[in-house]
């Protein structure tokens, strides 16, 4: 019998996806979850022909010349920050991501997030905790308008699509978007959303929802100066990856008033969150979960699964990276 190829899957996911990689492959696993450093990385990779690595992986040249046996990684994220893909490349490694199968709980969250910040809605749940609710106040814990605001979306993947149509439809918000190439009429019509210039974008919008993929390109997209020019009453929502983000003038926007209130669910040294944001009041801070349902993370896994399957029968990824 001709030995089966090694995948390394990189953390604790769930018994479907082992089952379904088991048929196939021989697993190495980390049942225990523990983050890994590079080195114990390049360790457990050794001799491995396939790795389904999550966005907390750095996949680079240095672990790609350890690890010489590796033919594909499957990475369990629309986003692939984490991959050096020109290295890839170079290796003769083929990569995948998952699209299309987060969209829309990651749009859910997107709204829930811009929500809770824009009503204040875990200020006033602290609030209340704390035991300061003595009465009611008709001036107490007063929030932004969201229904038939203007609602910016950066990026305008899936994902932005995804929160447009729910913000359009569902809460009439006005949606104005800024990517490098405006979508086509159709697409643009179901989304009801409007391409303008990232100037416009940062001055009209009164929520502003960051969706674009990071690249070095995208490096602090939003810094000091792109604070500067947003309404002061404006709300600034982040699901995208800390980086695009200069957390240090976003703190200082928060803290003197420039800018109102801020949703993370990014950072740019997670999981470690900057002092100066968890000090702020005016900021909602959550662990990297919007696309945490059961259902859309096992269908991650299973699509980042099947990804590496149809490579091993194929040769032939079902989604590739497409940078
Ligand atoms: C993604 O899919 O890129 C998410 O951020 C991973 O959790």
């Amino acid at each position: 019998m001709t030995q089966r190829p090694g995948v390394l899957i990189t953390r604790r996911l769930f018994p479907e996806v082992q089952q379904r990689l088991g048929e196939h492959f021989e697993l190495r696993d980390n049942p225990d979850d523990v983050v890994w450093s590079p080195a114990e990385l390049i360790e457990r990779l050794q001799g491995q022909w396939g790795v389904l690595a999550t966005q907390g992986d750095r996949i680079d040249a240095s672990v790609l010349a350890a690890c010489p046996d590796l033919r594909v990684v499957a990475n369990m994220a629309v986003g692939y920050n984490n991959l050096d893909l020109d290295a890839l490349e170079r290796h003769g490694v083929q990569a995948s991501n998952t699209p299309d199968v987060l969209t829309e709980s990651t749009a859910d969250f997107g709204l829930a997030l811009l929500l809770a910040t824009a009503r204040r809605i875990t200020e006033g749940e602290r609030y209340l905790r704390a035991g300061r609710w003595k009465q009611w106040a008709a001036d107490m814990l007063l929030g932004a308008e969201v229904h038939h605001s203007t609602l910016g979306i950066l990026g305008m993947g899936r994902i932005g699509q995804a929160i447009a149509r729910r913000a359009a439809h569902g809460f009439a918000m006005q949606v104005i978007y800024h990517n490098r190439n405006p979508l086509d009429a159709t697409t643009e019509r179901a989304c009801a959303a409007r391409w303008v210039s990232k100037a416009e974008l940062l001055r009209q919008s009164d929520h502003l929802l960051l969706v674009l993929p990071y690249t070095p390109a995208n490096h602090h997209a939003i810094g000091a100066a792109e604070l500067a020019q947003m309404k002061p009453s404006a709300t600034l929502v982040n699901l995208a990856r800390g980086g695009i983000v200069d957390e240090l003038a976003l703190a200082q926007a928060l803290q003197s008033g420039q800018l109102a209130a801020a949703g993370l669910d990014v950072y740019e040294g997670e999981p470690q969150v900057r002092p100066e944001l968890l000090a702020l009041i005016n900021v909602v801070l959550t662990p990297h979960i919007a696309s945490a349902t059961r259902g859309t993370r096992l269908a991650m896994a299973l699509l980042a699964a099947d990804n590496l399957i149809a490579f091993h029968e194929k040769g032939e990824i079902l989604t590739p990276i497409k940078s």
